[in-house]
């Protein structure tokens, strides 16, 4: 359902370094027949869903996808390179991203930022790379619990999305982009933002988006348009009131994106 806000509700998953291709395929397969096995309320102007598997089933996950049509389906990388070649072995690029069929890319993920040290320029240049090459870029940003107990949160994230935004410097390039928040201390942890905890972030990183586009000159509200994520700890039974707060425009979901009927249990709880 698109809201009174004409922003369609995403829900995500990052499957993170899970699943083989024969596991995604099966629990995208499992997904999408349970999408149109409730296609009541999951029509075309219902929420969209994406797939964010690992690198090696994306060629995989985006062909399933390309002919489903029970709702909008994006599938994306879970990282890339700022460079477009070279030698940077393991790495992944744009055009690769592309060539799997996939249209989108989530960038800064907190495990990227925390555990592979990646830095907020770094971050910015792949997200340039990547709405140049006209893929849908997903930054995630989100603040540490010691962050938050020294009441830094809105410092970091604004932080992190001036950073991460900086390359783009036409209104036209903000408009491909997605914003999840994600607080660190949330993900994987049990332990959810509260509805208005996140809301309060939603509202705040809305309110910078809106300054950006400005920025940039944007005559219209671009940032209204701009879907918002909420991640961390999402699962069935905490989704409906964290989706139902005005500026959480869908949800980047880990763990419980792993199993289909929880992430339908998700879908659901968009109304
Ligand atoms: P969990 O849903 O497992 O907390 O993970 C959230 C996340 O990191 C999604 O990107």
């Amino acid at each position: 359902m698109t809201g009174s806000n004409n922003r369609t509700p995403l829900i995500a998953g990052n499957w993170k370094m899970n699943t083989t291709a024969e596991e995604g395929h099966a629990l995208a397969v499992g997904i999408l027949e349970g999408i149109s096995a409730r296609a009541v309320g999951f029509s075309t102007v219902g929420c969209d869903i994406g797939f964010y598997p690992p690198a090696t089933s994306l060629g995989l996950i985006a062909d399933l996808c390309s002919t489903f049509e029970g709702c909008r389906v994006l599938v994306g990388a879970q990282n890339m390179h700022a460079e477009t070649s070279g030698a940077f072995t393991g790495e992944i690029s744009s055009a690769m991203v592309l060539s799997c069929g996939a249209d989108s890319v989530l960038l800064g993920h907190s495990e990227r930022r925390h555990v592979f040290n990646e830095t907020d320029s770094e971050i910015g240049a792949k997200m340039e790379t990547a709405v140049d090459a006209g893929l849908t870029a997903v930054l995630c940003v989100g603040e540490t619990i010691e962050e938050r107990d020294a009441e830094n949160t809105t410092e970091v994230v604004g932080n992190q999305l001036e950073a991460g935004l900086e390359k783009l410097t036409e209104a036209a390039q903000l408009e491909e982009v997605i914003i999840a928040y994600e607080p660190v201390w949330a993900i994987g942890t049990g332990r959810t933002a509260t509805p208005a905890q996140a809301q309060e972030v939603h509202a705040f990183i809305r309110e910078q988006l809106g300054s950006a586009f400005e920025k940039r000159g944007a005559k219209g509200a671009g940032h209204e348009k701009t879907r918002i994520l909420y991640g961390g700890s999402v699962k069935p039974d905490n989704a409906a009131e964290l989706l139902s707060q005005p500026d959480i425009d869908g949800a980047l979901v880990g763990g419980a994106s792993l199993d289909a009927e929880s992430f339908l249990g998700i879908c659901e709880g968009c109304g």
